[in-house]
């Protein structure tokens, strides 16, 4: 495994707990130090426990260079980062060094070794931008020294192993059939459909998934923004539409937009790519554009119930893009915490895992050990995650807001608003009618 990220950990762990033996490697020597501890070095459910047990069993190792993971393995997974540029397209710089290390360690072995490209990649990159590096540094031709295909990963932050070992489906991109009989024999004993195609096509797969997930999301936060004109509860009617067995319910909860290390950058690859072939990608822009616009709308709701925010303190109720990761990237909180601060603001943020990485992205604002806390002295709250200690929270505890106005972004008190209203407190949230 060359990448000890997100999904390169994740991925040899999985591997090694279905008893391969994996070795792994990464540039970060500190990295490779905690994981060689047992220290997972992301905040993952279950993720510790089963390194520290697969390191046990010997089914997982650290090597400190890439030609020692690779010499030791059949399969070699690439796992490095590809992040956006600033116009959308993914920056391959990480993977093509990785392609061209690796290329030099074939160069002097005399094995056949099978390459998988695991990282997100955009349609045509593995046959024209990695291969060619292989090509050249190993100076092998791909599929006859050694093989290459594509295999994404759809994991999610929070449920990743479980997701890694019990996957809804296996993507397998070939560019000839002996790769195909490595990787069925690898994927043996998950039970799930494995799908076979060219690398071209396995690449467009794991984007489209996320910019069709995205899609789904944008939709109802749009139909959210218009029900809120109507003075319709949009959880009403997404739970309706949810039922027709054309769709499904999932990925259309309304709320302040999606974020994390996926959805946003895949939907901007996916539309860079577009352009790139001569497209406009019309609606993947439009998805963009309404997820960014999307938190202004609890700034808005804001702005209705307790006027100017100037000098106004704000408690920001989950800072991770989501429950049970401590991961801030793309995170809705980012844009409210910053609209906050233009408009003269004081914010207060509490997260269960993510305030460290907060703080280096806000240094000044204010964080909080508790919800408790958090709400104590505070104007008005906003609750950015749908993590399940909000919804089960004593509601008693928002009486001390000075407002008494909570933004339920991610509806997670929907449940408790008769009650909320009870004792004087004004609930608002996307798509939940305004009481006349
Ligand atoms: C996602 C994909 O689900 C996964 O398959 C892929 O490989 C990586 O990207 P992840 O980024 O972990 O996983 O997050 P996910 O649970 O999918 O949620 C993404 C965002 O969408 C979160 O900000 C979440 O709050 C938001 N979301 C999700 C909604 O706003 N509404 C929904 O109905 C579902």
């Amino acid at each position: 495994m060359v990448g000890l990220g997100y999904v390169g950990l994740v991925t040899a762990v999985t591997l090694a707990k279905k008893g391969n033996e994996v070795t792994c490697y990464d540039i970060d020597a500190a990295k490779l130090d905690m994981v060689a501890r047992g220290d997972s070095p992301i905040s993952e459910k279950g993720l510790e426990e089963e390194l520290k047990a697969v390191l046990a069993a010997g089914k997982l190792s650290i090597v400190r260079s890439l030609a020692d993971a690779v010499n030791d393995s059949e399969v070699v997974f690439i796992c490095v980062g590809t992040p956006s540029k600033p116009d959308g397209s993914i920056d391959l710089s990480g993977i093509i060094s990785v392609a061209q290390e690796l290329g030099e360690t074939l160069r002097v072995s005399d094995e056949h070794r099978t390459v998988v490209v695991k990282s997100s990649v955009v349609p045509g990159t593995t046959d024209k931008r990695i291969c060619p590096v292989l090509e050249e540094s190993s100076g092998k031709k791909c599929g006859d020294g050694f093989g290459v295909c594509v295999n994404p990963e759809f994991l999610r932050e929070g449920s990743a192993l479980e997701d890694g070992l019990h996957p809804d489906r296996i993507v397998i991109g070939l560019m000839n059939s002996e790769e195909g009989v490595v990787m069925q024999g690898l994927y043996d004993s998950f039970d799930c459909p494995k799908v076979v195609v060219d690398t071209k096509t396995a690449e467009m797969i794991k984007y489209v998934s996320n910019a069709l997930l995205a899609t789904k999301i944008s939709f109802a936060n749009e139909i959210a923004n218009i029900c809120d004109k109507l003075g319709i509860d949009v959880d009403n009617v997404m739970g309706a539409v949810g039922l027709d067995s054309r769709l499904n319910p999932k990925f259309l909860r309304a709320g302040l937009g999606f974020g994390g290390s996926c959805f946003p950058k895949d939907v901007s690859a996916l539309a860079a790519v577009g352009r790139e072939v001569g497209y406009e990608p019309k609606l993947l822009d439009a998805v963009l554009k309404l997820n960014d616009w999307q938190p202004t709308r609890a700034i808005q709701i804001l702005k209705e119930e307790v006027g100017t925010l100037s000098g106004k303190r704000i408690t920001i109720l989950g800072l991770a893009f989501k429950p049970g990761t401590d991961d801030m990237r793309g995170s809705r909180a980012i844009p409210i915490i910053a609209s906050l601060l233009d408009e003269g603001a004081k914010v207060i943020g509490f997260d269960p895992l993510a305030s460290d990485n907060a703080r280096k992205l806000f240094p000044d604002i204010d964080y909080a050990a508790s919800v408790s806390e958090a709400l104590e002295g505070s104007d008005a709250c906003i609750i950015q995650t749908d993590d399940v200690i909000f919804a089960e929270l004593d509601i008693k505890e928002f009486k001390v807001l000075g407002s008494g106005l909570v933004i339920d972004g991610r509806r997670v008190l929907a449940h408790k608003r008769g009650e909320l209203e009870s004792l004087g407190i004004i609930y608002r949230g996307i798509g939940v009618p305004k009481r006349a």
